[in-house]
């Protein structure tokens, strides 16, 4: 049996858009996501926008219930900052009813809550002055940060700014799977910059709030995997770990923006505006922790056809496709459970064994309902081998130091992907759409109360 710390955190993660629902009520203003769906329907799956999520806003008694059925002992969410503060500057009551009643139901019920304050919902109000990109947003957020930290710092111990930063940065600036869906690279860098800052003043109000707690940030780092040992195969290796490993997790533990980073962008003309003070204030706001995303390897070899310069990141390295690499036949992604461990030892050696956690882990597959059983039942076997095997490479990690504190899946409940919509589903519950957003423990929920039961699994 492999046995895990005393107290090691298993649960689940979700975020405020994804499961809420009731968008555009209760006194919640547009986000992005509202608008985007109210201009291209087409563009998400289904469409499926974001108020038809799983109605966690009406059913948030019934789902902290089916998280203790299945042992749970924490969940990870988010506040939604626009309906908190739907102008940015007053308070919704409702919201705060909301919120303090949901956390405090999982309190009574022995579930810690994670809180998380930015899950990619950029309010309107903000994104029509340009978003992260207006220097403006860094104190909007600090605000927001306080404001939350004011109104939910007597029930929360467990903070994090953001999730996934790289995401909204490149899916917005990059890739066009969120708005605006434009492609600059320059603008991406900017964009990334103030999202660093927002989090560092976050952190420092969370310091100056006297909150008896801890803040973190939730990061999908993942150290690459070269094609070879080749000089340009290393230095594309090189660059990927300097934008998507070390760009926030540097700054974050280590209280640096690292130099060869720094460097990246000078070559490439890619230097974003920066204020005198900010190199003091990300040094002096370090986290306390860190949530680490993991789901699939970054695998990369030199660009084919580099620019210089470079005006995507695919002119810095680009992904390689592994010939041996083992798939998620029901989405498509790679499963490498090994890159668990790889982190860990990255964390013990590279971050002063910072406390971190699994932050999300998950298998995402499409149709799932084809694997019900007469009883209603998803029988996801695949995804009990999917959490054991990354479990035994976590479990080799803290045995060799890592100081890892818990396990999270992506997710709880089958929840809406933006404009994936409900196309893959994660959950230990499923959900159905056409009645009442019906929840269904399936069998990986019931195999993850006898883990969190045992404290540890049988391999
Ligand atoms: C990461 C994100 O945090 C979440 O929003 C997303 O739905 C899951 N991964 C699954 O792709």
């Amino acid at each position: 049996m492999l046995k895990f710390p005393k107290e090691f955190l298993w649960g689940a993660a979700a975020s405020a858009p994804q499961t809420e629902g009731h968008s555009l009520m209760n006194g919640k203003s547009a986000t992005t996501w509202d608008k985007w769906f109210e201009i291209s329907p087409e563009k998400f799956n289904d469409k499926q926008g974001p108020s038809d999520t799983s109605n966690t806003y009406e059913l948030y008694r019934e789902d902290v219930a089916n998280m203790k059925k299945i042992g749970m002992n924490s969940y990870r969410t988010s506040i939604s900052w626009a309906r908190l503060l739907p102008d940015g500057q007053h308070l919704n009551n409702e919201a705060v009813e909301f919120y303090r009643a949901y956390f405090q139901e999982m309190l009574d019920n022995g579930i810690k809550p994670i809180i998380n304050l930015f899950h990619f919902d950029m309010p309107w109000w903000l994104m029509e002055k340009g978003g992260w990109e207006n220097r403006e947003s860094v104190d909007d957020f600090a605000f927001y940060a306080k404001t939350a930290f004011e109104q939910f710092g007597d029930l929360i111990t467990e903070w994090t700014t953001f999730n996934e930063p790289m995401v909204h940065i490149e899916c917005g600036y990059l890739y066009k799977f969120h708005y605006p869906a434009v492609v600059d690279m320059k603008r991406a860098v900017q964009v990334g910059y103030h999202t660093l800052m927002a989090h560092v003043l976050a952190v420092k109000e969370f310091r100056n709030s006297g909150i008896n707690g801890r803040i973190g940030i939730i990061l999908n780092v993942l150290p690459a995997y070269g094609r070879s040992d080749e000089s340009a195969d290393l230095q594309a290796k090189k660059a990927s770990d300097l934008i998507n490993t070390q760009s926030f997790l540097d700054p974050a533990v280590l209280g640096k923006i690292p130099a060869g980073l720094i460097e990246l962008f000078r070559q490439n003309n890619l230097l974003p505006v920066t204020e005198v003070e900010d190199t003091e204030l990300i040094k002096m706001n370090t986290v306390d922790f860190i949530g680490i995303n993991y789901y699939q390897p970054r695998r990369v070899k030199a660009p084919t056809n580099p620019k210089v310069p470079a005006e995507m990141p695919e002119d810095l390295y680009e992904p390689y496709d592994w010939p041996d690499k083992k798939i998620n036949p029901y989405r498509g992604w790679e499963i490498y459970p090994r890159a668990l461990f790889d982190i860990a030892m990255m964390m013990k050696d590279k971050y002063r064994n910072i406390p971190w956690y699994v932050s999300e882990n998950g298998m995402g597959v499409a149709d799932e309902s084809r694997f019900k059983d007469d009883s209603g039942m998803i029988k996801d076997q695949y995804r009990i081998d999917f959490i054991k095997e990354h479990l035994e490479q976590l479990h080799r990690g803290i045995e060799a130091g890592s100081n890892c504190f818990g396990y999270h899946m992506w997710t709880f409940v089958d929840c809406w992907s933006w404009l994936n919509g409900y196309r893959n589903r994660y959950g230990f519950y499923s959900v159905d759409l056409d009645n009442n957003y019906q929840r269904t423990v399936k069998k990986s929920g019931l195999w993850f109360k006898e883990l969190t039961k045992n404290n540890g699994f049988e391999l």
